[in-house]
């Protein structure tokens, strides 16, 4: 796509022409009646993960699971440090768990749910942080297939069909 901009350069306007490109990411929002039976089961682990949320500092309990490609589901949560940094989220506490415990098993599909400070399931899909994404990136390439995302909000979960909807251009092992 090429299209015109007015340019500033050093107070003086003028035209310049530059090449763009979008990049559009497919989302299907379900109600939960919309959900699968195992897409279902999966929301039911993340959700029940919030409560062992270990979240004095933040009292945001953020719960995830993960499905593997042979159907064992793994769920986890966020877990804080008063040395705030030292800290894991729930989707990479649980995705480091599940491949160190399954190493062989691939993960087919991730859920995520969030309370927030009022203890109350969060209204809109919770999203994960960049260096979750990072981490869940790395393992859908380890996967060798797609990893479907499912972003949970009372009003509606976000179903991506693969981790790189979450994090287009991406830096990965191929650059390497
Ligand atoms: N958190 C997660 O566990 N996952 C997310 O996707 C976003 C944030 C945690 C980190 C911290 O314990 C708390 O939520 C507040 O940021």
């Amino acid at each position: 796509m090429i299209f015109q901009k007015l340019y500033s350069n050093f107070g003086k306007k003028s035209e310049i022409t530059m090449k763009t490109t979008t990049i559009s990411i497919p989302i299907c929002i379900k109600d939960e009646a919309e959900l699968t039976v195992q897409e279902t089961q999966l929301l039911n682990e993340a959700k029940r993960a919030t409560y062992r949320s270990y979240s004095p500092y933040s009292h945001f309990s953020v719960g995830a699971a993960v499905e593997l490609d042979d159907g064992t589901l793994v769920s986890g949560s966020n877990q804080e440090n008063a040395a705030y940094p030292s800290g894991l989220c729930a989707e990479r506490t649980t995705v480091f768990y599940a491949n160190s415990r399954y190493p062989d098993v691939a993960v087919r599909r991730i859920c995520i749910a969030a309370r927030d400070t009022n203890g109350q399931f969060c209204r809109r899909p919770i999203p994960p942080c960049g260096a979750c994404r990072q981490v869940l990136l790395e393992t859908e390439q380890r996967a060798g297939h797609n990893i479907e995302v499912l972003l949970y909000g009372t009003e509606g979960t976000y179903c991506l069909r693969s981790v790189k909807d979450l994090m287009p251009l991406t830096f990965d092992s191929s650059y390497l």
